[in-house]
């Protein structure tokens, strides 16, 4: 092992060597394949709870703090500003109160607050979404995702966090902090950890939202959101994807129209597993600032979507991920068992579409290479204009054709 003090991220060298950066020092290590591949086993029993973790706490799952630990520039201000103002309106009271930025989301400051012996977290919109393209959207949806979180929290309690204060004027809302012992789905994924009854487990609350909210006139005048959607949607996934394959944009256009037009249920809006944590006994929703009364394959074909991106971030390997497909769906359908007319192919084309928008839309995948993502379109190009809209048949033909896909170079 040799230790020097040039500054770099991860880099991959070689096959068999990696540069890494710990502390300013970068680390040049050897690791052959074999031993690569028992890490990752050992990676794997780890995750799933077998033996534990030897991997940094940053890589890490699995929660037992807040993800980020220091608060710089911008970020700094905005949180001490936000911190005064729970003062002001009476949610923090110590004077040696803290907030700490939880990571993960492009939409909203979200801290850990940390109040004596008290630990909760506050939400609150941001106008601008932090990514590369221009993304404007409405702050008043973090109204929505509170009024969503007390609705679904009350048909399903601890499916969501409970709601402990909001303030609608402001934009922000306190909830229950969920911390040891959850982790983050789409880490789990990322790792290799592919639990079949994860997926179940999603399948059955996803169903049964959309079943107990199904043909609600009240929930449709609370989450008459569409305007929301669309900022947040159908235009930053649907048009603009479009835009950028104007081979394929009149089918684009054509699902955003049939989309907005739909009103079935309460819509989650954001069902991806990078927006559910799970425990042993307890799965939990997030982030639902893009509820809207409408369609509920989006919710099916965006949770759909990451597992089949999950399968070609690790293709070759990642076979697992039929099983947890086919559960989800299985799930799904037991607790909604009349979905209606046509909803296999209505969620199927809308996969088709969102596999598409994640790598050509506003808001694209971080960890495919562009090999992968040529792949995507290349695949998704060939679906149309006709085919069999089956899920099995997709399934089929993605997990063949990703199995002939090179194992990725080594990732750290
Ligand atoms: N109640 C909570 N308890 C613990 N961690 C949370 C909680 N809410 C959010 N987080 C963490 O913060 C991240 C971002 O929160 P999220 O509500 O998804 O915000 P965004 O809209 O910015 O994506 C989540 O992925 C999760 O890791
Ligand atoms: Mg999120």
């Amino acid at each position: 092992m040799i230790v020097g003090t040039v500054s770099a991220a991860v880099v991959v060298v070689r096959n068999r060597r990696r540069v890494r950066l710990f502390a300013g020092k970068v680390v040049f290590m050897r690791c052959s394949v074999r031993r690569r591949d028992r890490l990752f086993e050992r990676k794997k029993r780890a995750l799933a709870g077998i033996v534990a973790p030897r991997f940094s706490e940053h890589q890490s799952p699995w929660r037992s703090g807040p993800h980020t630990p220091k608060l710089r520039g911008v970020q700094m201000s905005s949180a001490s500003e936000f911190l005064e103002r729970l003062r002001r309106d009476g949610w923090v009271r110590s004077s040696q109160a803290r907030l700490t930025p939880l990571s993960g989301g492009v939409s909203s400051e979200i801290y850990l607050v940390e109040d004596d012996t008290e630990r909760f977290v506050v939400k609150r919109a941001l106008p601008k979404l932090k990514v590369r393209d221009d993304w404007f959207a409405d702050v008043s949806r973090n109204a929505s995702e509170h009024a969503c979180l007390e609705c679904v929290g009350r048909l399903l309690p601890g499916v969501v966090p409970r709601v402990r204060f909001a303030n609608a004027e402001a934009g922000y809302f306190g909830m229950e902090y969920l911390g040891d012992g959850f982790a983050n789905w789409k880490q789990l994924l990322l790792h290799g950890v592919f639990e079949v009854r994860h997926a179940r487990r999603a399948g059955l609350v996803l169903g049964e939202i959309h079943r107990r909210t199904a043909g609600d006139a009240e929930l449709q005048r609370c989450f008459d959101t569409t305007a929301n959607f669309h900022q947040l949607r159908t235009a930053p996934y649907l048009l603009t994807s479009g835009e950028r394959q104007p081979a394929l944009r009149d089918y684009f256009v054509a699902e955003a129209r049939r989309l907005e037009a739909t009103r079935e249920c309460l819509v989650h809006g954001d069902f991806s597993p990078k927006n559910i944590l799970l425990a042993n006994e307890r799965l939990v929703v997030l982030d639902c600032e893009v509820a809207w009364y409408g369609d509920p394959a989006f919710d099916a074909a965006f949770l759909l979507n990451h597992l089949f991106l999950k399968r070609l971030y690790h293709a070759p390997r990642g076979g697992e991920l039929r099983e947890l497909i086919g559960e989800f769906w299985r799930e799904y359908l037991t607790a909604r068992p009349a979905p209606g007319e046509g909803w296999e192919e209505r969620v199927v084309n809308l996969l088709l579409l969102l596999l598409l928008a994640r790598v050509d839309g506003k808001s694209p995948v971080e960890y495919l290479d562009p090999r992968r993502v040529q792949f995507v379109r290349d695949f998704v190009r060939g679906c149309f204009p006709a085919g069999d809209r089956t899920l099995r048949t997709l399934v089929d033909a993605w997990f063949a054709r990703t199995h002939a896909f090179p194992a990725p170079a080594q990732r750290s």
